[in-house]
């Protein structure tokens, strides 16, 4: 399609109608699994609200909270009060528009009566409340019940729109699966239920504007994508930094650890938005198509492999931001001999002609020295450098960095006469923040993708055969960790990870940025 530049100056790009949030979604009666959770009163509840008070909700929207917890509809209603005053302000008016529509159903979550109950009330919700048949369930529970939960959704017809409805739609929160038999056979489950356009995986990185925006960057601008490629790029860092340790959620962190918890799924998705080729339009099945693509080009590692590509870390007690702090054995709830890995860097290669030869280098841990997530894109150098090599003693290679959290933006980095009268060139930075180039708030990553769900865009989320893609990435480091008696290596708290990430990248002549 050919974009006329008065278009481009007025009416929405046509590349990106699809990621066009503004219509309010159509009444639905919101059915969550798992409501007494963490995840409802952090996120989910304050990002409800938020939608009604710019009334992209419609009027009858209604919440139905399920779970075992013995709650009845106004213990349900004053707990989510509560959320939403702890999460900040209460809107009163969008607060007022919500309020007659909470519902509690208690029961456990393979009880065919809770799934019996629930179908009352929400058909009692249609009648009383106008939310017209349609539903959206969302599954906020631990994930080993979502098969449970889906199955008996279907048992009762509530899988489908009630009669005069549009839709019925299922969210899950990830972990999809903790390798890739068990993604396979939870999506065989689901599958036996609802057809893959019903199912929406929340990754929420991708409900963050700066994720989206990569996209934005690379397509909507012509100076950008030329570059993009193994001609001018030498190499590409990922980093997804915390700076919080393992916190009261041992537990799960046990289990997951920073492969399945991050890698897995955020760096991946990343990654994936930073290498897949311009997609023909935004539309889901544009973008996903290209997504899985490039995930299916990269070169899965066999097990000789792993050792030499990837790095396992642990961190030890150490200071972070100030503070001192124990180190991850010593964390509530860890085994003294735990073998769980709070870091991984590895270097990535992806087969195709865009990316052949260029290393992608992904790197996230927890407790170091601060959070943040960025993409950068590091150039190779000119063919001749004519400068004597005291001139050019503190030019860098020119990098494009994306910056997704905090702090959000991008800056290019690319070599400057320093003034004077010799001619020295150095390093500086041009930088683009969004915060001061947009005085709208981004709404928030759950805000995002609730109303996506609710409107039945599923482009942010993740489509099976991502995740299955993912997890073939994932799994040969599973295996050769599984097989591997050794513990993982050591990093003191509030650096940037063990030595031997370093050495990864000093083998290939190249350092990981110090943002
Ligand atoms: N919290 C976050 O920031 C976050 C971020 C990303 C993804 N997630 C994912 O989102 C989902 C919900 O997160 P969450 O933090 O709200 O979880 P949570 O607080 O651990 O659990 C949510 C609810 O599920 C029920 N539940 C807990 N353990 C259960 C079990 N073993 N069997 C059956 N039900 C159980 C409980 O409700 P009842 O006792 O009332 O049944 C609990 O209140 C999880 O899949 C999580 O991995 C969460």
């Amino acid at each position: 399609m050919v974009v006329s530049p008065e278009r481009l100056a007025g009416a929405p790009h046509p590349l990106l109608e699809g990621l066009d949030a503004g219509r309010a979604a159509a009444p639905a009666a919101v059915v969550i699994f798992g409501a007494s959770g963490d995840l409802t009163s952090r996120k989910l509840m304050p990002a409800l609200q938020a939608l009604m008070a710019r009334q992209q909700l419609a009027p009858g929207t209604s919440i139905v909270g399920v779970g075992r917890s013995d709650l009845d509809h106004e213990d349900f209603r004053a707990r989510m009060r509560r959320a939403v005053e702890q999460a900040g302000d209460v809107d009163e008016r969008a607060w007022a528009e919500l309020e007659g529509g909470f519902r509690y159903v208690s029961g456990g979550y393979d009880d065919g009566t809770t799934y019996k109950v629930l179908d009352e009330v929400v058909g009692d919700l249609d009648r009383e409340r106008g939310t017209a048949g349609n539903r959206l369930h969302y599954l906020s529970t631990p994930p080993g019940v979502f098969a449970d939960v889906v199955r008996r959704l279907g048992e009762v017809g509530l899988h489908r729109p009630a009669l005069g409805g549009e839709f019925a739609r299922v969210v899950i929160e990830k972990p999809f699966g903790r390798d890739l038999a068990s993604a396979e056979a939870l999506d065989a489950a689901l599958h036996e239920v609802l057809d893959e356009d019903q199912l929406y995986r929340i990754d929420h990185y991708l409900g963050k504007e700066t994720v989206q925006n990569v996209l934005a960057l690379r397509f909507a601008n012509s100076i950008f994508e030329p570059v993009w490629n193994r001609r001018y790029v030498d190499s590409v860092q990922i980093t997804v930094a915390e700076s919080e340790g393992v916190g009261h959620r041992a537990g799960f962190y046990e289990e997951a650890g920073a492969l399945r918890d991050i890698v897995q799924n955020h760096l991946l998705q990343v990654l994936a938005l930073t290498a897949m080729e311009p997609p023909v339009s935004m539309s889901p099945q544009g973008i996903r198509d290209e997504k899985v693509k490039a995930l299916g080009a990269v070169d899965l590692l066999d097990a000789a492999e792993v050792s030499a590509e990837v790095v396992r870390a642990r961190y030890r007690g150490g200071w972070v931001g100030g503070a001192e702090v124990p180190g991850y054995l010593d964390e509530d709830g860890v085994a003294p001999d735990s073998r769980t890995e709070t870091y991984v860097a590895m270097r990535l290669r992806i087969d195709n002609w865009r990316w052949a030869g260029v290393p992608f280098y992904l790197r996230t841990g927890k407790r170091l020295p601060k959070r943040m997530t960025e993409v950068a894109l590091q150039f190779s150098g000119v063919p001749h450098l004519p400068f004597a090599p005291t001139q050019a003693a503190e030019l860098g290679p020119n990098a494009l960095v994306l910056r997704i959290q905090p702090d959000e933006g991008i800056t290019l980095r690319f070599g400057a006469k320093v003034p004077g009268q010799s001619f020295d060139v150095r390093s500086v930075s041009m930088d683009f923040s969004y915060g001061a180039a947009f005085l709208e708030e981004a709404p928030e990553a759950y805000e995002r993708l609730l109303l996506d769900a609710l409107h039945g865009d599923p482009t942010l989320f993740i489509r099976t055969d991502e995740v299955r893609q993912a997890w073939r990435i994932v799994q040969p480091l599973l295996d050769a960790w599984a097989d591997d008696p050794a513990p993982p290596v050591d990093y003191d708290a509030g650096t940037w990870g063990p030595e031997e990430a370093d050495r990864l990248l000093a083998a290939d002549g190249r350092r990981w940025r110090r943002p």
